[in-house]
């Protein structure tokens, strides 16, 4: 019996070692030690046996089974932790990894030329005034001496909502809005940034673009202060060494009216292909505003003169940072918006 005994011993011991889960053990543990498991039906024999041997037996037999419970319950305790362990390491939230970035939006580089050349008007004394973008015919062309009509409407074909109703093509119109806030009041000295609108589309047109206008009136303005002003403007933002040339021009409201160029910044004037091996390069319209607009506007151009200027906001940002295709500003492409 005490051999049987020590044999059960071996054998559960080392099934205890080889178990890795609670059912196991629960199971092994009532198949040995259980009302009827081994050892409680071995010990039944107990009574079959005499003297020394019974006291034996039975002394062994108690030893046995302490030794098997203690080593059960470590077993269920070692079984616990791991189950633990792994249930901590399962659901462990790792503290220390960095956060998602977060991403910072920027300025679209439309938005940051407009506000350069805003400041550089504003360094001037100008102030920013805006108008809709949903214009009357009147304001457009008419009350800037375009008649219906006149061929200068077909360079600014564009989105016609009603006969009198369209899509502005140009930012003038709010100089004849302005007057009208502002007559019989001097100095007018407003810069206008707004979008406008044509019937174009190509690599250098888009049916949406952004435009800068100027308006200066006050009394004595003459064609010297437009040069000086927009001189200074020019080295501004292309620079001290821009050159700067005006070339005769045409517009309904201006007279008279020409357009400006500056010294290639791509070849500084030695010419290549930007300026189509001219040197210069074109970069807005300008001139002295035409008496009828200066009546349009509620001013006596008998007592006061001004000039006005115009520039499309997508050609300087071309210019500036070298873009050659005008689309690039309007895909919403980030390759391309986070270079600036
Ligand atoms: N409005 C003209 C255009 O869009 C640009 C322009 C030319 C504006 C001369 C002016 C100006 O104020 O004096 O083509």
């Amino acid at each position: 019996m005490i051999d049987r005994l020590k044999q059960i011993k071996l054998l559960t011991v080392e099934k205890i070692a080889e178990l890795t889960d609670f059912d196991s053990l629960n199971d092994l543990k009532v198949k040995t030690l259980g009302r009827k498991g081994e050892i409680t039906m071995l010990l039944r024999g107990l009574k079959d046996l005499i003297g020394e041997e019974r006291v034996e037996a039975g002394k062994v037999a108690n030893e046995i089974k302490n030794t098997l419970e203690n080593l059960i319950d470590r077993k269920t305790i070692e079984l616990k932790t791991k189950e633990l362990e792994m249930k901590l390491k399962d659901e462990r939230i790792d503290i220390s990894l960095p956060g998602l970035p977060l991403q910072v939006g920027r300025k679209h580089p439309i938005s940051m030329v407009t506000e350069q050349i805003k400041d550089i008007f504003i360094g001037m004394g100008f102030s920013v005034a805006e108008g809709p973008e949903i214009e009357s015919d009147y304001y457009n062309f008419e009350a800037l001496n375009v008649p219906r009509d006149h061929p200068a409407r077909d360079m600014q074909d564009t989105f016609y909502i009603s006969e009198e109703i369209l899509l502005r093509t140009h930012t003038s119109p709010v100089q004849v809005r302005t007057m009208e806030r502002l007559a019989p009041q001097i100095p007018v000295k407003i810069i206008i940034p707004g979008k406008v609108y044509r019937k174009d589309d190509d690599a250098t047109h888009s049916p949406m673009f952004n435009q800068v206008e100027g308006l200066l009136i006050d009394e004595r303005i003459t064609f010297a202060n437009l040069k000086g002003t927009l001189m200074l403007f020019a080295q501004k933002i292309f620079g001290e060494e821009v050159r700067v040339r005006y070339r005769p021009s045409f517009f309904p409201f201006t007279e008279p009216s020409a357009e400006m160029d500056i010294s290639c910044v791509h070849c500084q004037g030695q010419g290549c292909r930007v300026c189509s091996h001219t040197g210069w390069l074109e970069i807005l319209g300008a001139g002295m505003v035409n008496p009828r607009v200066l009546q349009y506007g509620g001013y006596d151009p008998e007592k006061v003169t001004g000039f006005a200027f115009g520039m499309g906001i997508e050609r300087i940002a071309m210019l500036k940072y070298g873009i050659n295709d005008l689309r690039l500003f309007f895909d919403n492409d980030k390759r391309f918006l986070t270079q600036f």
